[in-house]
């Protein structure tokens, strides 16, 4: 159901806007273990657009969520994957997995794999490419890619690149030829219209929507998040178990990040997820039924906690931030 006062938000998003299939230029940012079914069809039932983060899950699992998503909503979404932190045999099988379930539209983010994003195009899939850097976003637009997802270092979780969103933004759309979405810096109406203000047609919520009641986040995790300020966020590499470099990202600050563990505590176990143990300086967030010293784990969060307070539902989180964007898109001249 269309809503009039949100008007101003599409105004500028009219490409974008038919690239995804969906009302409103708010994307679901691809969390991996935390943007699962639950929360990527709340996000598209609201008129955003659902992503699911799949990064390094096996098959099966994106086989079950895509078709629970398709349970509670007809609205379009797609499946997020890292092809660079992902083995190639493990990569074929959730390409192939989201293939023949016909997902229409991929997120992808860290290295540009060319031959990849290639191979979606000639199916005539849509694949959006999350980038940091700018050669980053000249090779994922040379490949083929329709929409390119603009992160910010204040972004929480993995960050690719080392400029703010404000500086990077205006940057790459100057040189880009596809529409480009915000992410980085953004969990509130007033940041959405900056934003826009600086030309994304769109913006890509993580922790925005980490904090809310759909999310597969622990509890623990979200309670931290709500409680936390911009400054007080932690850029390391620590984390770097389960990836194929030592990555940075963006956490809350710990005992890992205190340095109360150090490198002879590599395998110690600190928890357990799905009946799986979870080392210490790992890159596996504390999800629902995770057990152990879940604040020791990677507490993944944007610069973006200070906009936002309380655990809501992915529903009422999403409609306050687009009606807060479109009263302040409508102030303007
Ligand atoms: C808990 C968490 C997990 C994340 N996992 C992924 C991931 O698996 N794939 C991905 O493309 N980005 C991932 N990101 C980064 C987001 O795509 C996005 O850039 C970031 O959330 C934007 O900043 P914000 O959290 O302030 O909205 C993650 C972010 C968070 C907070």
């Amino acid at each position: 159901m269309p809503n009039h006062s949100l008007n101003a938000l599409t105004q500028r998003s009219a490409p974008l806007l038919k690239i995804l299939g969906c009302e409103y230029p708010i994307m679901l940012a691809g969390m991996g273990g935390v943007a699962r079914h639950k929360l990527a069809a709340a996000v598209s039932n609201a008129g955003g657009f659902g992503v699911l983060g799949m990064v390094r899950e096996p098959a099966a699992l994106i086989r079950s969520e895509i078709l629970a998503l398709r349970e509670l909503s007809q609205a379009p979404f797609a499946v997020n994957l890292i092809p660079a932190c992902t083995n190639a045999a493990l990569l074929k099988e959730q390409v192939d997995t989201c293939l023949d379930l016909d997902v229409s539209t991929f997120v992808l983010f860290w290295e540009v794999d060319t031959a990849l994003i290639r191979y979606l195009k000639s199916l005539g899939k849509t694949v959006i490419h999350q980038v940091g850097y700018q050669c980053d976003a000249d090779a994922a637009q040379a490949a083929g890619a329709d929409v390119l997802i603009v992160q910010g270092q204040e972004a929480g979780g993995h960050v690719r690149g080392q400029t703010s969103t404000l500086s990077l933004l205006p940057q790459i759309i100057q040189h880009c030829d596809v529409p480009v979405v915000a992410s980085g810096g953004i969990a509130s109406g007033q940041a959405v219209a900056a934003a826009m203000m600086l030309g994304a047609q769109g913006v890509s919520l993580g922790t925005a929507f980490l904090a809310t009641h759909e999310a597969n986040a622990h509890l623990h995790h979200k309670q931290r998040v709500l409680a936390a300020e911009a400054d007080k966020t932690i850029y390391t590499t620590l984390f770097a178990r389960n990836w194929h470099e030592a990555a940075p990202v963006r956490v809350l600050a710990n005992a890992a990040t205190r340095g109360e563990y150090d490198s002879a505590d590599r395998d110690l176990i600190i928890g357990h997820q799905d009946g799986q143990p979870v080392y210490i300086f790992s890159t596996d967030s504390p999800l629902v039924g995770a057990t152990g010293k879940l604040d020791d784990m990677a507490l993944y969060c944007g610069q973006s906690c200070s906009q936002i307070s309380t655990l809501c539902s992915a529903a009422e989180r999403f409609q306050q931030i687009a009606e807060d964007a479109a009263q302040r898109l409508n102030q303007l001249p």
